[in-house]
């Protein structure tokens, strides 16, 4: 969403990404594997999948794999766009790159399908090899490689690079999940890196942490044009190269700008990430086909399945890449028996924004950006997720028991009322516009679940919550746990700072809420969860300074914040 004056109310993997360097000393028998999305497999156990995503066995002895002979290249080193991985389980995880030598042009690779080397080993230095193997980086998805490093052991720490002729990716860090129920979970998540609001100090200091797993929950490139359309309070710092977004070059192009910073490129080398999209990703909140400055739908299905394709094409997920109209991307990850992370899509499915509520606007403040509660977004079929979206979610919920159960979801669920009156004055690009389908969902999955912990973005703020099945109905009992995380960079507007204490102090379901940048991480127990706010101190200094600002607790067993404590 944009946040403009209209809405609210209204192992030190850092030095890892230091450079390529030459592995020409990796020596031995050499693989083959043909390149493109048709099944190859190589002499230590290498299939690429149909879909383009490829996997790797182990084998007792683990061959070295030669340097891959790349006629149609040679140059500067090609992994500007740095390494990642991502949707791990208990044996596996996606290991991606996707060739470049400078981020923001193809080439110089042209038309030419490659081939590049996988290395898995469970040391940093690669003594100990899981697996060598080589694997396709074909044209058509614009050298993009995804790699499914299977045979893994549950629980464990794992190294990877990527080889093309003499040059060396940086060294990545992942890890599986384990298969029990009682190993502790630490987790990291945020939204929002708008280009043009700030530096991505916040991944700097991520890729420090000490963390599991990564969540991100949308708005990784934004569309727009230089100058942030409808941003009022840019920093300025960094400017957007093209025009706003609208195809296939472009959404490319975008993504190679943001994945050419260091300090994000370290984050996703540090573990593995989870990653859904918000808008940004395509269009400012869109919902469905609906755009809010209503393009053709058939024109902005075209731009959808640009994106779409961008999208996977730059993330680590464990997905097929799309091939329709439709690109269905939620899932379920496990962390053993204690949590599940179930991650949405809050914008392909969803029903137009309800409009039948009425606007309100305010003296001196003027329009508020928001709608009272009507009888569209009471509706239980006016429809975030979709039909077959919330089936999976419910199933997903009834057909297992882990000790907790996460939303990967985008914008706040524990609504928020932007000023007293008849009705509740609501922000319908969130599920406040979705009312009626909230009160079933939550009323549903907390019937199956009694831990249930949503996790949000969207806002360029933070809160933590407690979640009422009808957020305006305080009479209700607290049934789950919300915490939004405060963006990596995009502003929440100077002119709404004043305001927000206002506000969030007639919806006590808000328990504390933070205007500025940074990430939450969290402690997850089987008897605790334990959630701190990180806040940077100045967004637009990359050499920023961050400080735990506040943290809450949850029992298991006992819905809503238990505790509060609030940095000085
Ligand atoms: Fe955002």
């Amino acid at each position: 969403m944009t946040i403009s004056r209209r809405t609210l109310l209204a192992a030190g993997l850092g030095a890892a990404i230091a450079g390529c360097t030459s592995s020409s000393e990796e020596a031995g028998p050499a693989s083959s594997s043909s390149v493109g999305t048709s099944t190859t497999r190589s002499s230590v156990g290498t299939s690429t999948t149909s879909s383009g995503v490829a996997q790797s066995s182990t084998t007792t002895t683990i061959p070295r794999v030669e340097p891959v002979p790349s006629p149609t290249y040679s140059g500067d080193p090609p992994f500007a766009l740095g390494v990642a991985s991502g949707d791990p389980d208990t044996s596996s995880v996606v290991l991606w790159t996707r060739l470049r030598v400078d981020p923001l042009a193809p080439g110089p690779f042209a038309e030419a399908d490659l081939q590049i080397a996988v290395d898995v080993a469970r040391d940093a230095e690669f003594e100990d090899l899981v697996s060598s193997a080589l694997h396709a980086a074909p044209s058509s998805f614009d050298h993009s490689v995804h790699v499914l490093a299977d045979g893994l052991d549950p629980d464990g720490w794992y190294w990877y690079r990527f080889r093309l002729g003499d040059h060396t990716s940086p060294v990545g860090r992942t890890r599986t999940t384990p298969s029990d129920g009682t190993t502790p979970l630490r987790l990291g998540f945020s939204s929002c890196q708008n280009w043009e609001s700030g530096s991505y100090a916040a991944h700097r200091h991520l890729a420090a942490a000490d963390l599991d797993l990564f969540i991100w929950l949308g708005d990784y490139i934004y569309e727009y044009g230089p100058g942030n359309q409808g941003v009022v309070d840019s920093a300025g710092l960094r400017v957007h190269t093209t025009p706003e977004v609208t195809d296939l070059a472009g959404y490319r192009e975008r993504y190679g700008l943001y994945k050419s910073d260091r300090s994000l490129q370290a984050h996703h080398a540090a573990r593995p990430w989870i990653v859904t999209w918000d808008d940004h990703e395509i269009d400012n909140n869109h919902a469905g086909l609906n755009t809010e400055d209503g393009q053709d739908p058939a024109a902005f299905l075209e731009r959808r399945r640009a994106a779409h394709l961008a999208w996977w094409e730059n993330m680590p997920v464990r997905l097929d890449p799309p091939t329709g109209d439709r690109f269905e991307i939620h899932r379920t990850i496990r962390w053993g028996s204690l949590a599940h992370l179930h991650m949405l899509d809050g914008r392909q499915y969803r029903d137009a924004q309800p409009t039948d509520g009425d606007p309100v606007i305010l003296p001196v403040v003027g329009d508020l950006g928001v709608r009272t509660l009507a009888e569209t977004a009471r509706d239980p079929n006016q429809s975030m997720l979709g039909t077959e979206q919330r089936e999976w979610l419910e199933n997903e919920v009834v057909s297992s028991d882990p000790t907790w159960n996460i939303l990967g979801n985008q914008v706040y669920m524990h609504g928020l009322d932007a000023f007293p009156g008849a009705a509740p004055a609501t922000n319908t690009d969130t599920w406040d516009g979705y009312h009626g389908e909230r009160l079933e969902l939550l009323t549903n999955l907390t019937s199956n679940s009694d831990n249930l912990v949503i996790l949000s973005g969207d806002f360029h703020s933070s809160t933590a919550a407690d979640v009422r099945a009808d957020p305006f109905d305080l009479s209700g009992p607290i049934i789950a746990t919300e915490f939004m995380a405060p963006a990596i960079s995009s502003s929440f507007p100077e002119l709404l700072r004043g305001l927000a204490p206002l506000v969030v102090g007639f919806n006590p379901q808000v328990r504390h809420f933070d205007p500025d940048n940074g990430f939450m991480t969290c402690e997850v127990t089987s008897t605790t969860w334990t959630t701190e706010l990180h806040r940077l101190a100045d967004v637009t200094a990359e050499d920023s300074d961050v400080a735990i600002a506040a943290r809450f607790t949850v029992r298991a067993g006992s819905p809503g914040i238990a505790t509060v404590e609030v940095s000085q």
